[in-house]
């Protein structure tokens, strides 16, 4: 018995494999994989790497997706694996009945009566009674090896011409209907006899991602109306999961193609003809997220390219909400625009291929296409104006369900509004005396503590920016902890102004560090203009015990945690923790465990009320 490929697909989706492979060997998060000890071969030092949908040694070589896993590991056949991953993932493994085998011969057949109806539109071409239709063609400028390439053929003028060819084939009208080449008169009434659903047009045969057809769409010569007539909805053809060049298009990015998704059937074609073999279109419709996901098994970084208009604006906006919760490391989009009143097809015939390749060379990154898009004309003069758009880039990088990828868009999305709304301003003389210098020549001393600054309170401070602040010289303190917190750090609402600069530039700083020194952090601060901030964070008298620079690593830790509770909220903090759970359900991770211990202790903390000055009192 053959498993139906969709229900392999969706075990595999629904069975994540570092839980999987974390039974059998310790893993470790490593950057956007997870690593480990290869269960296969004796090793001591990890070459194992596990990722969202394989494994792979880089020692011995193992390799493979979850089945293949429990294969090897536990010398299960291939039955007995998906139907212990299927019992798992409380999926059903479908059962050989009747039904199924007629409904897979039936496909069979479905198939190759498409392929029959797709020669014989292909030889009418080349009668006489297809001769306009061809010339319609080549004058478009297709070569006649496009032609081939594409099956492109001619339907005939319809009234049963197409069945009556068909029919010494062994081919029945029923099985035109089930094709989506026939349909009755009246809709379900067999009695209101049949017709052809394509006639006196030019055809274009859809392929699935193997390259089999399984519908056409057909365009009228001139300017009929409708100008293109699709295939119905059948066993084989699924609009909203098929792609126009989808067989073609695997190819051509399997040798290194860029996948781009245009609008039209002509478009592809053309694209193709000019070298870009990577084209694909959706089948009439604006993308789907199925279609999203298929060029996402093609690329990690498709181009999408929308019309330089208002409407392909529209459709761009569109198509980055579709993309958003989905979006991965290794998944992600560029958007590009065509010149205004242009498409693919005749930009290439126009200008050849050069000038649609500087399309795509000037693709911008979704990142940047997104802002674009959000903050573009509107105005932000305001302070309601700049808080509406802030909200607004905070919701759309909150879409994505990536968790640090979401936090790295919202990083991005913020800094650039920032930049582009932030004044010029001096950098702080005063400031850059006392701290600027010692980096710049010899080695490092150790960090001399900035003259006391008296925090002057006309008011008083608001306690979520004393909180802030006090988390904030923490970790100014204690560099050393961004490895454990760089995460909830990131996702954190902080109070807009030095809190929220500090922030980034703590962000910015981490990942580039060689060492997470105190000083060369405060160097580097002071030196990038944020002296300001800096001394607003460290510079006060109220700092407790684990802001300073004489605290232990621990209790630094500690009461990180404690004021990222408060800040977070009881809410989110309670979410933060189920997550938490999950993912040590999930993984087995010791990172995870440490994880859910703190979210529990700072939870716990709120919900008892303590307040700072309770555990940790003002020592200042
Ligand atoms: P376009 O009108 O942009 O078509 O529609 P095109 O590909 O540029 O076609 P040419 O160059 O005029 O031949 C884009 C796509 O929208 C769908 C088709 O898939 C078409 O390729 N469409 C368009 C329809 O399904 N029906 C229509 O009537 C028009
Ligand atoms: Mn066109």
């Amino acid at each position: 018995m053959s498993l139906p490929p969709q229900f392999l697909d969706d075990l595999r989706v629904r069975t994540p494999l570092p839980g999987l492979i974390g039974r059998k060997t310790r893993l470790a998060r490593n950057g956007r994989q997870w690593k480990g000890c290869c269960p296969f071969h004796n090793e001591k030092t990890p070459s194992f790497y596990v990722y969202d949908d394989h494994f792979h040694c880089f020692g011995c070589g193992a390799h493979g997706d979850a089945i293949a896993f429990l294969m090897r590991a536990e010398g299960a056949s291939f039955p007995e694996a998906v139907e212990r991953l299927a019992a798992e993932a409380g999926m059903e493994v479908p059962r050989p009945t009747p039904q199924a085998a007629a409904r897979e011969a039936r496909a069979r057949d479905t198939h190759a009566v498409l392929a029959a109806a797709a020669a014989a539109y292909q030889r009418r071409l080349r009668l006489p009674e297809g001769r306009a239709a061809l010339d319609y063609l080549l004058k478009r400028g297709l070569s006649e090896e496009t032609i081939l390439k594409f099956g492109l053929g001619w339907s005939g003028e319809g009234r049963g011409a197409l069945a009556a060819e068909l029919r010494p084939e062994g081919i029945t009208t029923d099985q035109l209907i089930e094709a989506g080449l026939m349909k009755y008169r009246e809709p379900e009434d067999p009695a209101s006899g049949t017709s052809d659903l394509f006639f006196s047009r030019v055809m274009f045969p859809i392929k699935d991602r193997r390259g089999r057809i399984i519908s056409f769409g057909g365009r009228v010569m001139g300017d009929g109306q409708p100008k293109y007539v699709n295939g119905p909805e059948t066993s084989l053809f699924h609009k909203r999961q098929s792609l126009y060049g989808w067989d073609l298009a695997r190819e051509g990015a399997f040798r290194g193609a860029t996948v781009i998704a245009v609008e039209g059937y002509m478009d592809v074609i053309m694209l193709h003809q000019a070298g870009f073999t990577g084209a694909v279109a959706p089948l009439g419709t604006a993308l789907t997220t199925e279609q999203l996901a298929a060029l996402w098994q093609m690329s990690p970084e498709p181009v999408l390219c929308f019309d330089g208009d208002a409407a392909g604006a529209k459709a761009a906006a569109r198509a980055t909400d579709l993309a958003l919760p989905g979006l991965k490391p290794e998944a992600t989009l560029k958007l590009a625009t065509l010149p205004a009143g242009e498409d693919p097809d005749t930009l290439v015939g126009r200008q050849g291929a050069a000038a649609f390749q500087a399309v795509l060379d000037r693709a911008k990154p979704l990142s940047e296409a997104l802002y674009d898009l959000l903050v573009g004309a509107r105005p932000a003069s305001t302070p309601e104006q700049r808080a509406g758009i802030r909200a607004l880039l905070v919701e759309k990088a909150g879409s994505i369900e990536d968790k640090g990828l979401g936090a790295e868009y919202r990083r991005a999305l913020l800094d650039r509004f920032f930049a582009s709304t932030r004044t010029e301003r001096p950098a702080a003389p005063a400031f850059k005396r006392g701290f600027g210098q010692g980096a710049r020549k010899g080695p490092r001393k150790p960090w001399d503590l900035p003259p006391p600054v008296r925090v002057e309170r006309h008011a008083p401070e608001d306690p979520r920016q004393r909180q802030a602040r006090i988390l904030l010289a923490i970790l100014l303190r204690h560099p050393g902890l961004m490895h454990e917190v760089e995460e909830p750090f990131c996702l954190l609402e902080l109070p807009a102004g030095p809190a929220e600069l500090l922030r980034d530039a703590l962000l910015r700083w981490h990942p580039n560090a060689e060492v997470l020194d105190s000083a060369a952090l405060m160097d580097h601060l002071a030196q990038s203009g944020l002296g300001d901030a800096l001394s607003w964070a460290i510079g006060a008298e109220d700092l407790p015990l684990e802001a300073r620079p004489e605290a232990q690593p621990k209790e630094a830790l500690d009461g990180w945690w404690h004021f990222f509770g408060f800040l977070r909220g009881e809410d989110e903090l309670s979410r933060d923790r189920a997550e938490a759970q999950r993912m040590l359900a999930e993984t087995n991770d010791p990172a995870a465990q440490q994880r859910l211990i703190r979210l529990t202790e700072a939870l716990a903390a709120l919900r008892r009320g303590e307040t700072e000055s309770g555990a940790y009192g003002e020592l200042g």
